[in-house]
């Protein structure tokens, strides 16, 4: 299984290292990311913990978080296929990117080449990943990168005591390549 991916564009998906946690600390002060890490990431610290902890789970086979960096190796965002189900080759997608990548596609880019490596080299045939019903980029993402609308789960999730209908997609190994924007 490859650890280094190009996507479209000069995008590279890659494994985390430890010298990407100034980044990822960055990366997380953002308001839009809260909800994003079940480990609240508000240190370099914090970062440096989280990175290793990428690391710990692709070596384990349970999750494979990849850096989506620029030509210049600077860190636009993550994109990750776990928890992985490997009996039913069943994979959950996350993505986010830094506040100042968004907008340009680097999202629904780095997403559709992980769903690729997923089913070309990861084995798994079904991808899933769900938003909440106010996340209209992520909705974007979802459907730039092939993944169907497949429901709506009510009041599934909770934030500051407010509950959300999330929206699940899915993409199957069989599904056609999504075409380029
Ligand atoms: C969601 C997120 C990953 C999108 O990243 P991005 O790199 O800006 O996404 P892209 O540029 O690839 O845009 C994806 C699509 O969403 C659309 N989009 C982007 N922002 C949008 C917005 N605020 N409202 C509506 N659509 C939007 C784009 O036009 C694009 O659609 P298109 O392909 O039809 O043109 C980013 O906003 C983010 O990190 N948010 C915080 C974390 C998060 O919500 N993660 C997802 C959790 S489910």
């Amino acid at each position: 299984m490859r650890e280094r991916v190009a996507a479209t564009d000069g995008l590279v998906l890659r494994r985390w290292r430890a010298e990407d946690a100034g980044a990822v600390a960055i990366a997380f002060a953002d308001p839009l990311m809260q909800g994003q890490s079940v480990e609240p990431v508000d240190s370099v610290r914090a970062a440096e913990r989280w990175t290793a902890d990428r690391g710990d789970r692709w070596d384990a086979g349970s999750a494979y978080s990849f850096a989506v960096v620029d030509g210049g190796d600077h860190v636009l965002g993550q994109v990750c296929v776990g928890p992985v189900d490997r009996r039913h080759a069943v994979g959950w997608v996350s993505y986010w990117t830094t506040a100042t990548a968004r907008g340009r596609g680097v999202a629904s880019r780095a997403c559709g080449a992980v769903a690729r490596w997923a089913f070309d080299e990861a084995g798994l045939f079904r991808l899933e990943l769900g938003h909440r019903v106010n996340n209209p980029a992520s909705c974007g993402v979802a459907r730039a990168a092939g993944f169907a609308v497949e429901g709506r789960q009510r009041q599934k999730l909770a934030y500051d005591g407010v509950r959300f209908d999330v929206e699940l997609h899915a993409r199957l190994a069989t599904d056609p390549e999504p075409a380029p924007r």
